[in-house]
């Protein structure tokens, strides 16, 4: 006899609206296991996989944002094909949540001079540099006690933001895996079991 779906596993809208819970949980908890997922891509005619920070996720836009180099390769591959993909794993809620949607970029507008000045200033360093992300360097290039000029950084400071159409949910457990697809149909989720 197959275990019984267990109740509060057992609601497709309640796991949909826990999964929004839970991302936006994660954007503001550095210790949550989806505040660093992984970002991908196609460029370069495959998959492109990097670790970012989760800066936000809101339930009400279903955006994601992270921030990033206008440079960096992920962002010249955006202007090819917007469609992004994002990987969060929890070891301990044995929960995978796979997000997929179109993005763009804010880059020094009202949405990325608000981010700047919140903190991602902090990481100035990383977008000092005039070397691109990505392009061949020397060790010289990476000595972060070289001078910089303070005002710079947020010309190269850009928020990629997503708005996801599409989760894949899968829960690992002993009683029995659980998988749920969920599209985005205008008025809410639309969510059906899937083989796990
Ligand atoms: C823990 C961790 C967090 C990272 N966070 C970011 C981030 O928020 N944004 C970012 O652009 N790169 C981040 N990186 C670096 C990316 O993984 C990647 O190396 C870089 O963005 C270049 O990717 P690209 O060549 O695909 O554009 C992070 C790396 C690690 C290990």
């Amino acid at each position: 006899m197959p275990h019984p779906i267990t109740p509060e596993i057992s609601n497709l809208d309640q796991i949909a609206d826990d999964q929004w819970q839970s991302l936006a949980a994660a954007a503001q908890d550095r210790h949550h296991a989806w505040h660093t997922p992984t970002l991908g891509n196609v460029g370069e005619g495959m998959a492109q996989l990097r670790t970012v920070v989760l800066r936000s996720a809101d339930p009400e836009t279903r955006i994601l944002t992270c921030h990033t180099d206008s440079r960096s390769p992920k962002i010249v591959q955006l202007a090819k094909d917007p469609r992004f993909s994002w990987h969060f794993y929890d070891r301990d809620a044995k929960i995978q949540l796979r997000a997929y949607g179109r993005a763009w970029t804010h880059q020094g507008d009202a949405l990325a001079s608000q981010r700047w000045q919140d903190g991602a200033w902090r990481s100035a360093q990383c977008y000092r540099t005039p070397i691109a992300p990505g392009e061949v360097c020397t060790e010289d290039d990476l000595d972060i006690d070289a001078p910089v000029d303070p005002a710079t950084g947020e010309e190269h400071f850009v928020v990629l933001a997503c708005e996801i159409d599409t989760l894949d949910w899968l829960f690992l457990r002993v009683e029995g895996h659980r998988r749920a697809r969920f599209l985005w149909m205008e008025r809410g989720w639309q969510g059906e079991w899937i083989a796990p």
